[in-house]
């Protein structure tokens, strides 16, 4: 029996009802703690917690509890439930910074509200996440701390842009900072929670590590590639913002006419540095170029060496149905349209 959950092949029956299981007590305590709070807070902070989401860091730290002898403990679902809450608040902020329309096929919080609102309903998120992960104890609250600095980072880095170093490089480190580090500590926060031996948890957050960088790759194609009825975003949201991914970067390299044109779309003339793209038109027409470029089927070939890689992390981990659960998520991280 296979049982598909977030896109991801559970094989074994009775694993997916664990998992299964799992995710459902996750999903009651987010609500309830997004709930917890004035009912000014209540409604913005559960608004994209209701609006849809793959739960995928939830995936991830469950996956790993299964490599301790206490996996979905008690301890494990208040640490899935604490990284989801920090991904949601890094939501919040990231769609006002992004200046995104939709998310999770909802309106965001600052399209739906303002600014100001989506800002502090991030904000709410994140002290309920302190909240919550206080009760695992000081080295969940330490961990947590620095993984969302390193995030912070990454979001800083990128808003600061290259300034003059290897664009690729510096696209590498970004998406390990905002979007590896949270999945690593997802790996981490699972096998702790569940009792793992030390080797297995630093392989847990090596894999997190890969799968997270991987994941904000297939991010950035779904970006170029996915319409909004798979994705729930804004296809362009990046070009628009002048942040240039790893397709972008690899199809501005080109020497045929389209990578020449999209130079002159994307880069300004005279310092040769991203410059947002305003004009809808020319954003379909960039994104147009883009979809048929070698940089998209260069980047697609850089992630599935990024799945190798993971699948070859994965090899050092006991076999089971753990282990093939999270060999699918490697699958399904390079395969996902949404
Ligand atoms: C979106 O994350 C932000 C990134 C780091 C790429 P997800 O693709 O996991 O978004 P949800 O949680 O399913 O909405
Ligand atoms: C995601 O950045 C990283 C964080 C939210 C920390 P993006 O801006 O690339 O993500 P999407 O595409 O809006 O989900
Ligand atoms: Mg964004
Ligand atoms: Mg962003």
């Amino acid at each position: 029996m296979k049982s598909t959950i977030a896109g991801i092949d559970l094989p074994d029956g009775a694993f997916a009802a664990v998992v299964t299981d799992a995710l459902a007590r996750v999903e009651d305590l987010l609500l309830t703690e997004l709930s917890s709070g004035d009912e000014v807070l209540a409604e913005v902070a559960t608004h994209l917690a209701k609006a849809g989401g793959k739960r995928f860091r939830p995936m991830f730290a469950i996956l790993a509890s299964h490599f301790g002898p206490e996996p979905v403990s008690d301890d494990v679902i208040t640490a899935a439930t604490v990284v989801e809450m920090i991904h949601l608040a890094t939501l919040y902020h990231d769609d006002v910074m992004d200046e995104a329309p939709v998310r999770r096929g909802a309106q965001s919080a600052n399209a739906r509200w303002s600014n100001s609102i989506a800002i502090l309903g991030g904000d709410f998120l994140f002290a309920r996440a302190s909240r919550l992960v206080s009760t695992l104890g000081p080295d969940f609250v330490r961990i947590i701390a620095e993984t969302f600095a390193e995030l912070v980072t990454g979001q800083m880095r990128e808003t600061v842009g290259a300034r003059g170093t290897d664009a690729v490089d510096h696209y590498l480190k970004v998406v390990w900072e905002k979007t590896g580090s949270l999945i690593a500590a997802a790996g981490r926060f699972g096998a702790m929670t569940a009792g793992a031996a030390p080797e297995r948890i630093e392989s847990l957050a090596k894999v997190g590590d890969i799968v997270g960088v991987a994941f904000q790759v297939s991010d950035d194609l779904i970006d170029i590639a996915s319409p909004t009825d798979d994705s729930g975003k804004t296809p362009g949201t990046d070009l628009r913002e002048g942040v240039h991914t790893l397709p972008v970067l690899l199809a501005l390299t080109g020497d045929g006419p389209d990578s020449a044109r999209l130079r002159e779309l994307l880069l300004d003339p005279a310092t040769g540095a991203a410059t947002p793209l305003t004009d809808d038109a020319q954003v379909t027409e960039a994104l147009e170029l883009l979809v048929a470029s070698a940089g998209m089927d260069a980047a697609r070939a850089r992630l599935a060496q990024m799945a190798e890689q993971a699948h070859a992390e994965l090899a050092t981990l006991p076999a089971g149905p753990a282990r093939d659960a999270f060999s699918s998520l490697v699958d399904y991280t390079v395969q996902r349209v949404g």
